[in-house]
């Protein structure tokens, strides 16, 4: 049966640090292997997002935005587990993306890719992908909207929005 149903909710996010929190939590509902697509404009709080979900992952070091590197390799000290911090800002032609080893990435069963940008990889991203869109609404108001066109991923954004809303 299709899906009628857009899987999707949204919220309002009314500082940096709430964003974060955001992410903490998202970060807190996750299996071993997700990816997580995040888009919208330059300063709509990916990056903050992006710190949450490696805190609440684990990560041993902060997550920054990334000046050169188009991906930043972080690591937990508990299992080894990699996650994988994608900037496709700087990613000038379509075909550049191949260079970045995004199969292997996206094909590790115990890794997390959060990518910034996620838009100019739309096509080349799983149907279990989590999509975060983020609009600026006003200087610090954000709206995020978490989507998916997976069932399976959706119970997992209906635990994180049970978790962070208590909905
Ligand atoms: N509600 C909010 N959520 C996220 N960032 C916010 C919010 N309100 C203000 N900001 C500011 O907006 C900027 C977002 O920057 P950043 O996360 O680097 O954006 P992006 O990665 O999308 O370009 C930061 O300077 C942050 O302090
Ligand atoms: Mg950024």
């Amino acid at each position: 049966m299709p899906v009628l149903e857009p899987l999707s909710f949204e919220c309002i996010s009314h500082s940096a640090e709430q964003t974060q929190r955001l992410g903490v939590r998202l970060a807190a509902a996750l299996p071993a292997h997700a990816i997580i697509a995040l888009s919208g404009p330059l300063g709509a709080g990916k990056t903050q997002f992006a710190r949450g979900v490696g805190l609440g992952w684990g990560a041993s070091q902060p997550l920054r935005s990334p000046t050169f590197t188009l991906v930043q390799e972080h690591h937990r000290p508990a299992d080894h587990h990699t996650l994988y911090h994608i900037d496709l800002y700087r990613i000038e032609r379509h075909e550049d993306i191949a260079t970045l080893g995004l199969d292997e990435i996206l094909d590790d069963q115990t890794g997390i890719a959060v990518i910034e940008w996620a838009e100019r990889a739309a096509s080349l991203l799983p149907e279990d992908t989590i999509q975060v869109r983020f609009e600026i609404v006003q200087e610090n108001k954000r709206r995020l909207t978490f989507s998916t066109q997976d069932t399976a991923t959706w119970q997992i954004l209906l635990a994180f929005r049970k978790n962070a809303f208590g909905v």
